[in-house]
């Protein structure tokens, strides 16, 4: 009976698998092309007794639709499984993004100053961060009862019978007596580095923090050459539009001393709450290098003068990037750090 050969063909579609468009295509062919099974039950239904034609009829549909659902079905897992293939092989695709990290403000804030000083003829000079007395304090013409050898301020690590004490750097300027001591003038260095005090830490001070130290020795040179130098560099890393102002101020190292100011770079100088309504940022300290200091270190004061000044890496980048607070460059929050990600 044809209604037998449907029930049974209709479980034989629902076991149907194709794993290609050949295999699937057979199928089709099997059942629905010209000589296929569907064309021969409706030939057969010609047979179908009157009164069985309703349900016959109906079982066809119901078969005719149940093999082309499967086909559709097969179909599409099969495109599916290609495309999954191709997708995997196309080498034009666009790659996966990569979360790129960022860099730090304080790396990007000692790059800029490196290569303004670079341009200027400057190279970047080295020493050690565990360093002594000498090279630290009594070279750079510290007396020996100067408070900044005290423990308040200075972290010593090992003290030694001739009073030349290991100890933590607390300024980079002590690379000026490390170069002096071995390169005889001209001498044009910048030299980059972390620094140690004995601070309790807060939003403003750090027991650690970076300095640049800068130092330029040679014949004749003048106070007027190192306010040009400091006017040439403020004016690249804050803008053309920046200011300078020298107040005068006191380092053992240095005769004459200076502060810098710069014009304030959130008001211009009118005068805010970041500059406390002055109008003006403090931001190194400078000056001409003392004899003494010259004499320490080998270099001759009746040829060579030169000049020096120093500055924290951390103070210039919160200017900069107007960070509030000193200690999230050390916290490593990524939040914070992410927005700083393609800065240079
Ligand atoms: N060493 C000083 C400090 O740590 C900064 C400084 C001032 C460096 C004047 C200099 C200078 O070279 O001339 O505060």
């Amino acid at each position: 009976m044809l209604q037998d050969i449907i029930k049974e063909k209709l479980e034989e579609i629902k076991k149907l698998s194709a794993s290609t468009k050949e295999e699937l295509e057979k199928i089709r062919i099997e059942y629905l092309g010209k000589k296929g099974l569907m064309n021969e039950l409706f030939a057969q239904f010609k047979g179908v007794p009157n009164e069985q034609k309703k349900e016959a009829g109906q079982m066809l549909n119901e078969l005719k639709n149940g093999i082309q659902t499967v086909i559709d079905t097969l179909k599409e897992k099969i495109e599916q499984k290609q495309e999954e293939l191709r997708e995997k092989d196309d080498l034009t695709k666009p790659a996966d993004t990569l979360s790129l990290g960022s860099i730090h403000p304080l790396t990007i804030v000692r790059k800029e100053i490196i290569d303004i000083f670079a341009r200027l003829g400057y190279t970047v000079a080295e020493g050690p961060e565990i360093e002594d007395d000498w090279h630290v304090f009594s070279a750079l013409n510290f007396p020996p009862e100067h408070p900044a050898r005290d423990m308040q301020d200075t972290f010593f690590v090992e003290n030694r019978e001739d009073g030349n004490n290991i100890l933590l750097r607390t300024h980079t300027s002590s690379v000026q007596v490390r170069t002096m001591e071995h390169t005889q003038p001209p001498i044009r260095i910048i030299a980059p580095g972390r620094v140690f005090r004995n601070e309790a830490i807060s939003a403003r001070a750090h027991c650690i923090f970076h300095q640049i130290e800068g130092l330029y020795i040679d014949k004749g040179v003048s106070f007027a050459d190192l306010k040009q130098t400091l006017l040439y560099f403020v004016k690249e890393l804050f803008g053309n539009q920046t200011k300078i102002r020298l107040r005068p101020s006191y380092f053992p190292f240095t005769e004459p001393s200076a502060e810098m100011d710069i014009s304030c770079t959130i008001c211009g100088g009118k005068g805010c709450n970041i500059c406390k309504h002055t109008g003006w940022l403090e931001i190194l300290g400078c000056g001409m290098v003392d004899p003494n200091v010259l004499k320490a270190s080998g270099i001759d004061p009746e040829i060579y003068s030169g000049f020096a000044f120093g500055m924290g890496v951390e103070r210039i980048a919160m200017l900069k990037y107007d960070v509030k607070d000193l200690r999230q460059y050390f916290e490593n929050d990524v939040r914070f750090l992410n927005q700083f990600a393609g800065a240079i």
